[in-house]
């Protein structure tokens, strides 16, 4: 039998120790240190290299290697696929984090339902059942995807052998478990070393595996951060609970961008692929209400229009209430500050909430000029022409600042049948004899005369 060893790691950065201590000298954080039970084997009886050829890699010349068949598996997915850089790269490991129920086990689920290849979905969180009533819901046209339940990482490889799929999905990695390690599944020793061996798998045998990982409490995803080095993409899922809206977004990419993003709706039937988002972010009112403007922002690499909400209101109690959802609190004070200060509007007796519509938030600095049309707009309760949209940054002198791509903004806005568009004076546009107008202003007292 084997020795029973026990070490010692660090639950944020997953380094080493033979004995506790209180501080980690790698990642210098407090009390992350952890006791786990580790086992090593006095035989390896079955381990992924059984599986094809064991080969022994030599060194080539740059130009030798083939890439001819590296091509992409295309997952008949186009927002998963964008986010990829353009499908699933043989041998590839990619991690999807997010936070639960947001949609990861659905997504994946879907994609495998879709695909033509022989999918295989390892399930540690679910019955075969309760996939199967998911999958119904889903695409009920479903053929050439198997469904397994095992956590143990040698029994999964003992049918992967067996069933050889094309493509391997795990929910979760946090379930697994290696015979070869003793601790409990979820902990840094057994994330580390399943990950390892799907790792050994998908290169040796050049299948793609798509792994589901928890995340933390802080939006991290659970286990070690070099979980995050071990793979080649990391995908996040985000959106608001709440809402329907869901994006897919790569935080890490060895294989394309991680400017691309992808939109879903979540449906009663699946997630659906939102591929014009502009047309369902902006409501499509007929009264013109006071207090909305559109801003025409960029996420990743597409340009995307979004409705800015916002309510002023005289403050009930001393101190005045300010509020955002999906934009930055801070920048909303700093706005309000500039609107003070520059265009002479008393909003320190004001309550001022503030709504990014869709549930989606925002960090683009293009948004701020649409931001401060609808609290003036709000203010003065005078609503804003609701063809018009704006895109500028807004500066702490109240200047209007450039922004970057104004140009694939003005297209959409343009695309999307907007009327005007506000944009900064100084952003050098040579995009000529448009049906848009396109409204050059320098500082916020020219909104303000287009507004009240
Ligand atoms: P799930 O994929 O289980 O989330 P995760 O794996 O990230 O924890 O998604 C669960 C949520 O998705 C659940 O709250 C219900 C919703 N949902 C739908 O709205 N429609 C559907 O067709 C499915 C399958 C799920
Ligand atoms: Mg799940």
């Amino acid at each position: 039998m084997a020795k029973v060893k026990t070490t010692f790691f660090c639950q944020n950065c997953g380094t080493q120790y033979a004995k506790w201590q209180g501080q980690c000298n790698a990642c210098k954080e407090w009390n992350t240190i952890v006791e786990e039970l580790i086992q090593k084997p006095d035989k390896k009886d079955w381990k992924t290299s059984t599986l094809k050829t064991n080969k022994v890699s030599i060194p080539l010349q740059i130009n030798e290697i083939d890439t001819s068949k590296e091509s992409r598996l295309d997952t008949f997915d186009n927002e998963f696929n964008r986010v990829l850089g353009g499908g699933i790269v043989p041998g590839s490991l990619t991690l999807l984090g997010g936070e639960p129920g947001i949609g990861k086990s659905t997504l994946l689920l879907q994609v495998s339902l879709k695909l033509p290849y022989k999918t295989l979905y390892v399930s540690g969180e679910e019955s075969q059942k309760q996939i199967k009533m998911r999958a119904e819901r889903i695409n009920p046209e479903h053929s050439n995807c198997y469904i397994l339940t095992e956590t143990k990482t040698q029994n999964i490889f003992k049918q992967i052998e067996a069933l050889e799929p094309d493509i391997v999905i795990i929910d979760s990695i946090q379930t697994l478990h290696s015979d070869y390690i003793e601790s409990s599944s979820g902990s840094i020793s057994q994330i580390k070393e399943c990950t390892t061996e799907l790792i050994k798998f998908a290169k040796e045998t050049a299948t793609p595996v798509l792994l589901i990982g928890h995340i933390t409490k802080d939006g991290n995803i659970a286990g070690p951060k070099i979980l995050e080095h071990m793979v080649d993409t990391v995908l996040q899922f985000e959106g608001d609970r709440n809402h329907v809206f869901r994006i897919l977004r790569a935080h890490k990419n060895r294989f394309g961008s991680t400017n691309e993003l992808g939109i879903y709706e979540m449906q009663g039937s699946g997630l659906r692929e939102v591929s014009n988002p502009s047309e369902i972010l902006i409501s499509k009112k007929d009264e013109e209400l006071s207090g909305n403007a559109i801003a025409a922002t960029l996420e990743g690499m597409r340009p995307l229009m979004i409705e800015v909400q916002a309510l002023v209101s005289t403050a009930v109690y001393g101190t005045p209430q300010r509020s955002a959802t999906g934009f930055n609190a801070k920048r909303l004070n700093m706005l309000l500050a500039v609107l003070e200060k520059r265009a002479g509007f008393r909003l320190g007796a004001k309550d001022v909430f503030l709504n990014i519509t869709g549930g989606i938030s925002v960090d683009d600095p293009a948004i701020d000029l649409a931001v401060v049309a609808s609290i003036l707009s709000s203010n003065e309760d005078v609503s804003l022409q609701k063809d018009f949209c704006f895109a500028a940054e807004v500066g702490l002198s109240g200047e209007i600042r450039p922004v970057q791509r104004i140009e694939q903004r003005i297209l959409e806005a343009e695309k999307l049948g907007f009327s005007a568009i506000f944009v900064s004076k100084y952003n050098k546009i040579s995009l000529k004899n448009r049906t848009i107008k396109i409204q050059l202003i320098s500082k916020i007292e020219d909104l303000v005369s287009f507004i009240v």
